[in-house]
C-alpha cells in the first residue's frame, strides 16, 4: 500500500532479524493461531507464550482483542478493517499471533512475508456449535439477537485454512485442553528446530 503522507523517508535499521536471532540464540518464527471466536485462540497463545518463556525463549503474544484496545483501536469488523488489522501485525521473533483472521488472503499475505518456513499457521478447528455453546463473552448470544452485526460465523464469513501447518480439532464435541494444544504446537516447533 502507498503511504498516506508525503515527504517521508525509509531508514534501514542496521540491526536486522538475523542479528536479533544470533543475539538471542533462537530461530524466529510466527505461530499464527486462527479460528472462530471462542475456539480458544487467546488461551492457547498465552499458555504457549508461558511455555516458551519457561524454555528460555523470547516470545511475544499479539492478540486481536488486545491490539484492538490500542494500536488497532481505530478499526472495526468490516472486511477492510479486518484486513488492516492483520496487515499491521509485523513478524517479530518468536511471535504468537492470535486473531480470528477470517480471510484466507490476509493470512496468505502474512505467509508470503515469511517464505522460509517460519510462518506456522495453527487452525483451531472448533465447530460453530461448540464455540457458540461455550460463548465465553456472551457475544454469540448478542449476535443471534441481532445486537452485534457482522459477527464471524453468524452473519460474517470464516474461511478455514486449506494448507495449515497444524490443525487442532475438537474431540467428541469437546475442545482439547490448553495444555494439550500447547503440547501439539511445541512438538511441531521442536521438530522444526525452533526450540534448540
Ligand atoms: S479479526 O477478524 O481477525 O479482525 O478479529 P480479531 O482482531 O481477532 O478480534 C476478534 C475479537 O473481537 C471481538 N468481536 C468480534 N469478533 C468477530 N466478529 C465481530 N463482529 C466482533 N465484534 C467484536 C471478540 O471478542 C473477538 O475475540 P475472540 O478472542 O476471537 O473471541
Amino acid at each position: 500500500t502507498v503511504p498516506k503522507s508525503s515527504n517521508i523517508f525509509w531508514h534501514d535499521c542496521p540491526v536486522g532479524k538475523t542479528d536479533r536471532q544470533k543475539l538471542l540464540k533462537q530461530k524466529g518464527c510466527v505461530v499464527w493461531i486462527t479460528g472462530l471466536s471462542g475456539s480458544g485462540k487467546s488461551t492457547l497463545a498465552c499458555t504457549l507464550g508461558r511455555e516458551l518463556h519457561t524454555r528460555g525463549k523470547l516470545a511475544y503474544v499479539l492478540d486481536g482483542d488486545n491490539l484492538r484496545h490500542g494500536l488497532n483501536k481505530d478499526l472495526g469488523f468490516a472486511a477492510e478493517d479486518r484486513a488492516e488489522n492483520i496487515r499491521r501485525v509485523d513478524a517479530g521473533l518468536l511471535c504468537i499471533a492470535s486473531f480470528i483472521s477470517p480471510y484466507r488472503r490476509d493470512r496468505e499475505s502474512c505467509r508470503a512475508l515469511l517464505s522460509d518456513g517460519s510462518f506456522i499457521e495453527v487452525f483451531l478447528n472448533m465447530s460453530l456449535e461448540l464455540c457458540e455453546a461455550r460463548d465465553p463473552k456472551g457475544l454469540y448470544k448478542l449476535a443471534r439477537a441481532g445486537k452485534i452485526k457482522g459477527f464471524t460465523g453468524i452473519d460474517d464469513p470464516y474461511e478455514a485454512p486449506l494448507n495449515c501447518e497444524i490443525e487442532i480439532k475438537e474431540l467428541d464435541g469437546v475442545c482439547p485442553s490448553p495444555s494439550d494444544m500447547t503440547k501439539q504446537v511445541v512438538a511441531y516447533l521442536e521438530d522444526k528446530g525452533f526450540l534448540h
